[in-house]
């Protein structure tokens, strides 16, 4: 069923600058006996899901934000994985079994309210700036799907590969459940199921390619879902067709070969953002347990760690500057 969308509240000038078609333009779908669950096929403007992609491949895995890496590794090793990685990324040849770099190693990157994965629970002091620009194109896509004031507080990227998936779940660790849930898709397909609101309820088989984008909201909200396999794209190319780059910036030279890593990574791979508002409007953290507060304890160290390897590189750098 063809969805209805608010075309009014997004002007063509906003949809462009998020990368955006027109919403006049969008193709979006609800789906018989699941209200609130919404599909808009890629409505990203050419060359745009480039910009994305790599914003999910170079930036967004950057400190502050947290990955699967740092789980295992100092904060200094997994500081910048794009850079650790390129080279040996640009180098690797189709079918070689060389050695993994760090990106394709990595599993997943949460932003914002960072959710502890431990606990399944977001917490203030585990908080950093949500990036701008997909905080921007989240309010731009819930506003075209009639959701007003959405804030964008929490992200997981997950980073997918042909033996990759993403078991059953529920997405219910926010506060407000009448805030959407939204997940973008990039690279190669995937099978995506909606099940019902018992794990046994069978699910719905769907394709997820580049570009398209995901609702959950209302009573579909709290629906059980998961990613059972990563596909290559339909069209047969090593990449689907949205993905070729056409470049606008004056930087052509950098532009290009960021691109040619990132087309290298997304040849087997799939990345899907997903974003939540955590609060609801005037809603704030409960109180914790003495139980949370010794977990938090922990986190709060960490954090230590990761503050105190900064001011020693600030201190290394004033001496490299002070010195004669
Ligand atoms: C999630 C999720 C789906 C996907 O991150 O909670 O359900 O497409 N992701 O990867
Ligand atoms: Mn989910």
């Amino acid at each position: 069923m063809i969805a209805p969308l608010n075309s009014t509240s997004v002007s063509d000038r906003n949809a462009c600058k998020a990368g955006l078609q027109p919403v006049s333009k969008w193709k979006a779908y609800t789906l018989a006996g699941y209200p609130g669950f919404m599909f808009i096929l890629d409505p990203f403007l050419p060359g745009w899901q480039c910009y994305w992609a790599k914003q999910c491949l170079k930036t967004y895995p950057r400190k502050p934000n947290i990955c699967n890496l740092d789980l295992h590794m100092s904060p200094g090793e997994t500081k910048d994985l794009w850079e650790q990685s390129k080279e040996r990324l640009r180098r690797k040849g189709p079918h070689k079994r060389e050695a993994k770099s760090l990106l394709e190693k990595l599993r997943w990157v949460t932003l914002g309210y960072h959710y502890n994965w431990e606990t399944k629970k977001y917490s203030p002091d585990r908080f950093t700036a949500f990036p701008v620009d997909l905080a921007y194109l989240s309010e731009q896509v819930t506003a075209a799907c009639g959701f007003h004031q959405f804030k964008a507080e929490a992200g997981i990227l997950n980073y997918y590969h042909f033996d990759s998936s993403l078991g059953i779940h529920v997405d219910e660790s926010e506060m407000d459940y009448s805030k959407p849930l939204l997940s973008f898709s990039f690279g190669q397909s995937a099978v995506f199921l909606l099940g019902g609101q018992k794990k046994q309820d069978p699910p719905l088989p769907m394709f997820l390619h580049s570009g398209d984008i995901m609702i959950m909201s209302g009573s579909s909200r709290l629906l059980y879902h998961a990613v059972p396999r990563v596909i290559p794209n339909l069209e047969g190319g090593l990449l689907p067709s949205c993905l070729e780059h056409t470049s606008t910036s004056n930087n052509q030279h950098s532009e290009k070969d960021d691109w040619e890593i990132c087309a290298k990574y997304l040849e087997t791979s799939r990345v899907s953002v997903s974003v939540r508002q955590v609060l609801g409007v005037g809603q704030s953290f409960p109180v914790e347990s003495d139980y949370e507060k010794i977990e938090d304890f922990q986190l709060s160290s960490y954090h230590q760690d990761y503050c105190m390897e900064k001011s020693e590189q600030k201190s290394v750098m004033s001496n490299v500057a002070d010195s004669p």
